[in-house]
């Protein structure tokens, strides 16, 4: 593992007094962490630097091909004054199978897992503790060679930056509308739906206008070859409850394997539900909502944590989900996710990651 160089800054910015207004991604730490790759060199020069630009050439791969990846999770303080990361093995074990995807040499997982460790202790006290706050980590690689040539980027810089955020939907933990898209399409098996890659993200925005427009928070998104079965959605995996069954997408090539996703398959197995991950049509969800079995749905995400879903709405047809309020296994999902995240419940999974 390399030693990282720590350069602290001069003038430390004013902590934000009112928690509750931060809003999602919007405010940023004093410091952030960079590595530099070069072939022949590999991941060399780790420092943590104040936050600041960067600088690159206009001509960076990163702006014209997209060869880039990133990954979202969360440190929280706990009551006693504790650090506590979740499950950030997990997402470095993706983050490495995104690099693969897109051709990116993976950062050493030891090197990954010190750097967002060192980084967060040193900005330990940037950590909210409202309830609904946390530290969001957002680890980022991008290929930085000035070349217009499409083919892997030689030279990257692998950035980690930490947002202090609150809720990432306006509504918090109330139940959020959902638009079931049947015209643009997010991903297709083969393509880079697996990987966290920001294209994925470039490609969702035109029908998250349209939702937007009709007033609904995300974009449902439907397989891009049938437009028939369910993916994901926006930020987040998607769960339905149908018939007393806990019921989500199966991992296809095309939908992201989140974190909290896996979270709460191994919860719900854990309390003795019965769990299916299978092709899930979008023609069973309205047969469900219309004959009363779809009993609750929420998204799941790192950003998003467990978000009910109130209403769904597919072309005309507008399916009022739980009363349009929060389901009972929702409301456990979240109370025991945000409970081990916090250090308010035991975690006997050895979900979290003590930062010291
Ligand atoms: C996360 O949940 O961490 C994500 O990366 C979703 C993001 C696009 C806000």
């Amino acid at each position: 593992m390399q030693e990282i160089r720590i350069e602290l800054t001069k003038s430390p910015k004013q902590k934000p007094a009112a928690q509750s207004q931060l809003g999602f991604g919007q405010l940023f730490t004093d410091h952030m962490y960079i590595m530099d790759y070069h072939e022949g060199q590999g991941w060399h020069d780790p420092r943590i630097v104040p936050y600041q630009p960067i600088s690159l050439e206009p001509s960076a791969m990163v702006f014209h091909y997209a060869q880039e990846m990133f990954e979202g999770l969360k440190a929280y303080r706990t009551e006693e004054g504790r650090v506590l990361m979740f499950r950030p093995d997990r997402n470095i074990a993706r983050a490495e199978n995104s690099c693969k995807r897109l051709c990116i040499p993976p950062v050493p997982a030891d090197d990954f897992m010190n750097a967002m460790k060192t980084l967060v202790n040193l900005e330990r006290d940037w950590i909210p503790t409202e309830p609904g706050t946390s530290l969001y980590v957002r680890p980022f690689i991008i290929a930085t060679d000035p070349h217009l040539g499409v083919h892997p980027s030689h030279s990257y810089q692998f950035i980690i930056i930490l947002s202090p955020s609150g809720a990432y939907y306006a509504s918090g933990l109330n139940p959020v509308k959902i638009w079931i898209e049947d015209d643009y399409v997010r991903a297709v098996r083969g393509g880079i739906g697996e990987a966290k890659a920001g294209g994925n993200y470039a490609a969702s925005l035109k029908a998250q206008e349209k939702s937007d427009a009709e007033g609904y928070a995300q974009v449902l998104w439907l397989d891009g070859v049938e437009r028939k079965y369910i993916e994901e959605v926006g930020s987040m995996n998607i769960f339905f409850k149908i018939a007393g069954k806990v019921v989500t997408p199966a991992l296809n090539g095309s939908i992201l394997p989140g974190v909290t996703r896996a979270t709460c398959l191994e919860l719900c197995r854990a309390w003795g539900l019965e769990v299916e991950e299978r092709r899930v049509s979008v023609d069973e969800l309205v047969a469900a909502a219309r004959d009363g079995s779809l009993e609750e749905c929420w998204g799941s995400g790192t950003a998003a944590v467990i978000s009910p879903v109130g209403v769904l709405r597919y072309g005309d047809e507008v399916m009022e989900i739980a009363g349009g309020g929060i389901g009972p296994l929702s409301q456990k999902l979240y109370d025991t996710v945000t409970g081990i995240q916090t250090g308010k419940l035991e975690d006997s999974f050895g979900w979290t990651v003590e930062i010291k």
